[in-house]
């Protein structure tokens, strides 16, 4: 039996936390309990849950040269996520995030700084060998040429027999305009709750209904709705729920998202129901939020 990878396309960067008691007043001088660096981007994120949860997967995306990446490079190695189709950009510098992770609330600010790494590209993208593939994520971006990606997979697609396609899921967390060209192209949407209040909604239910009629027929959307669990809908027109499951402390909120899309994105691929993919995606994020990182996901 064929071991099919699962392919998350997008960012990786590197996240540079601060925890904090008290978020910072601005202007005043104060200390954090503790500063990591740590690996991050959400497709990056999303390949990390998937290796520990066990699942061959692989991370595509760009990454400069210089001691930045050397880091983000080793910490790749120290999981079994296939980098084979990571891009090299010799002269451009590597995209960081300052974090300030709230201890005391279990919030995360994020401050981005992308000055000019390029997106990997549907050039980028005709490299890769589709066969080793199963299901192939992306986290919205460089939303067009993300589009020409997946008609690549398509085509692909196309020539072969159901259960051997490819599933396609896509990201939409940021309130961009041109992301939201992503919807008709998933068989599994992902929004965020930034993109559904954008579109005037306060519920995850509420905003798959009045979002669904983007999506192309047959496809499953998905919302996820911080402590109050997560959302799905398919083509069926049922909503399906998924309390959170909150940890006994909120440690690190950073990059639940990610870890549900991973939890999510496996059950599904395993042929798993929507609800035991949103139950488990709540599942594992939960147990995210009550520890700092990633490793310990497991078995908690
Ligand atoms: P992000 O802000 O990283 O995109 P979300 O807010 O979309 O993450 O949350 C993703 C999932 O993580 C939620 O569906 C939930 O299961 C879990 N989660 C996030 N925040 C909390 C929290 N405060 N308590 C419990 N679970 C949470
Ligand atoms: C978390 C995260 C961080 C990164 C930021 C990029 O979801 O991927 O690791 O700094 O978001 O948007």
């Amino acid at each position: 039996m064929e071991d099919k990878k699962i392919l998350c396309v997008g960012l990786v960067c590197l996240d540079i936390i601060n925890v904090v008691d008290k978020y910072p007043e601005e202007d005043t001088d104060s200390r954090c309990l503790s500063q990591r660096w740590q690996r991050g981007g959400n497709a990056s994120n999303s390949c990390t849950v998937l290796s520990l949860l066990g699942a061959p997967c692989a991370f595509m995306g760009s990454l400069a040269t210089g001691p930045v990446a050397d880091f983000v490079l080793d910490d790749f190695q120290k999981y079994p996520i296939d980098v084979s189709l990571l891009s090299e950009h010799a002269q451009c510098s590597f995209p960081a995030s300052v974090i300030i992770s709230n201890i005391t609330t279990g919030s995360r600010t994020i401050l981005h700084m992308n000055r000019n790494l390029p997106d990997v590209t549907a050039a980028d993208f005709s490299k890769a060998d589709l066969r080793q593939f199963k299901w192939i994520h992306w986290e919205g971006r460089n939303a067009a040429e993300q589009v020409k990606m997946i008609r690549q997979v398509k085509l692909y697609n196309d020539s072969l027999p159901q259960q051997r396609r490819i599933t396609v899921s896509v990201e939409i967390e940021k309130t961009r305009e041109p992301l939201y060209q992503l919807f008709p192209h998933g068989d599994v949407v992902f929004i965020s709750k930034d993109v559904a209040k954008h579109f005037g909604f306060h519920s995850a239910a509420a905003a798959l209904s009045g979002l669904y009629s983007r999506v192309k027929e047959g496809a499953v959307l998905i919302c996820a709705w911080a402590e109050d669990g997560a959302d799905a809908l398919g083509p069926d027109g049922q909503v399906v729920h998924s309390d959170a499951f909150p940890p006994e402390a909120l440690v690190d909120t950073l990059g639940a998202g990610d870890t549900f899309n991973a939890a999510v994105i496996l059950t599904l691929s395993n042929g798993g129901s929507l609800q035991d993919a949103l139950t488990f995606g709540c599942q594992v994020a939960g147990r995210k939020c009550g520890i700092q990182g990633y490793d310990g996901i497991v078995g908690k």
